[in-house]
């Protein structure tokens, strides 16, 4: 039996946060500019609180000017839209952040497409999804989890994916749908799958190259997977477990990564996979907004 790559997102990750830093000394030197990122949080919602926490961590390792904005569950919409506006405005912010979900009374499509597209490091604004919908990334900014999921998988594949298939699980405007994008982009057969699908299991053994994205823990099994594959898990679940008859809890993803290994080429763990490469990921959508504010290449 052979056992698959365990793709190390977090290493790949420092080493980007790396070349980053390094970029953004200079562009300090050569332009007096320093990135600025601004994260806005509403609500106590633990596991953002963590990710909030994470990127504000990285932003500072790489040089940034960062500002975090935590608002009350209860803050109005227009005390919300009101602040993206002065950040929208002010010239020290390159990108600007509102972390996902929002407590329900606020309208998540009112307030993301409210972020200037220039500022939208996130890539969910319609003018940022149009350009990478239609193949015009020069200066779109792309969803940080789908770019550093293509760049783990290029890694593995190269940059040309003619003639693969790629599978994508879950069909989500964060993940499934822009990741399917970059993957046609990059001349892959795409496929995009969801709750309705039928015999997921066996559209999913069809393909090269497995994106899960649905948020069902260890969903994605070994005998789903085609010998060779390389399998990207962007799921995040937190379970429970019992060790020596302790409860415990531990975070897994949507594949089950001891009999996908059996199978698979590489595969992604879970933390230590996508996770990292998505702040990471953030870190350049944000030097590229300030570099592109001042007419350099992004
Ligand atoms: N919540 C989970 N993932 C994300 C993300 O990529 N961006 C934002 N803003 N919120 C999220």
């Amino acid at each position: 039996m052979t056992t698959a790559l365990r793709i190390d997102g977090k290493a790949k990750a420092a080493e980007m946060s790396e070349k980053i830093a390094a970029d953004t000394a200079a562009l300090l030197e050569q332009q007096g500019l320093t990135p600025g990122l601004a994260v806005v949080i509403i609500g106590e919602d633990p596991a953002s609180q963590v990710y909030v926490r994470n990127k504000k961590k990285r932003a500072e390792s790489c040089g940034f000017y960062s500002v975090q904005h935590s608002l009350s569950e209860d803050t109005s919409q227009d005390d919300v839209l009101q602040l993206i506006d002065e950040l929208n405005r002010d010239d020290r912010i390159h990108g600007i952040l509102v972390q996902l979900p929002l407590p329900d009374h606020l309208d998540e499509q009112v307030i993301t497409q409210s972020i200037s597209p220039r500022k939208d490091v996130d890539g969910f604004h319609f003018v940022n999804i149009g350009k990478l919908t239609s193949g015009n990334t020069a200066d779109a900014f792309v969803p940080c989890t789908p770019a550093g999921c293509m760049l783990m998988i290029e890694d593995q594949l190269g940059e040309d994916l003619s003639g693969l298939s790629a599978v994508v699980v879950g069909r989500s405007n964060i993940v499934g749908k822009p990741m399917a994008s970059l993957l046609l982009q990059k001349n892959a057969t795409v496929t995009v799958t969801h709750s309705r699908t039928k015999d997921l299991a066996g559209v999913v053994r069809q393909a090269d190259i497995v994106v899960a994205a649905v948020g069902r823990a260890n969903m994605v099994k070994g005998d789903w997977v085609k010998p060779g594959a390389v399998v990207i898990d962007v799921g995040i679940n937190r379970i429970e477990t019992t060790v020596d008859g302790e409860t415990k809890s531990k975070l897994t993803g949507d594949v089950d990564f001891d009999s996908v290994s059996a199978v698979a080429k590489a595969v992604t763990p879970v933390p230590g996979g996508v996770g990292p490469m998505t702040i990471v990921m953030l870190m350049a959508n944000t030097l590229r907004a300030a570099r592109l504010s001042v007419g350099l290449d992004g």
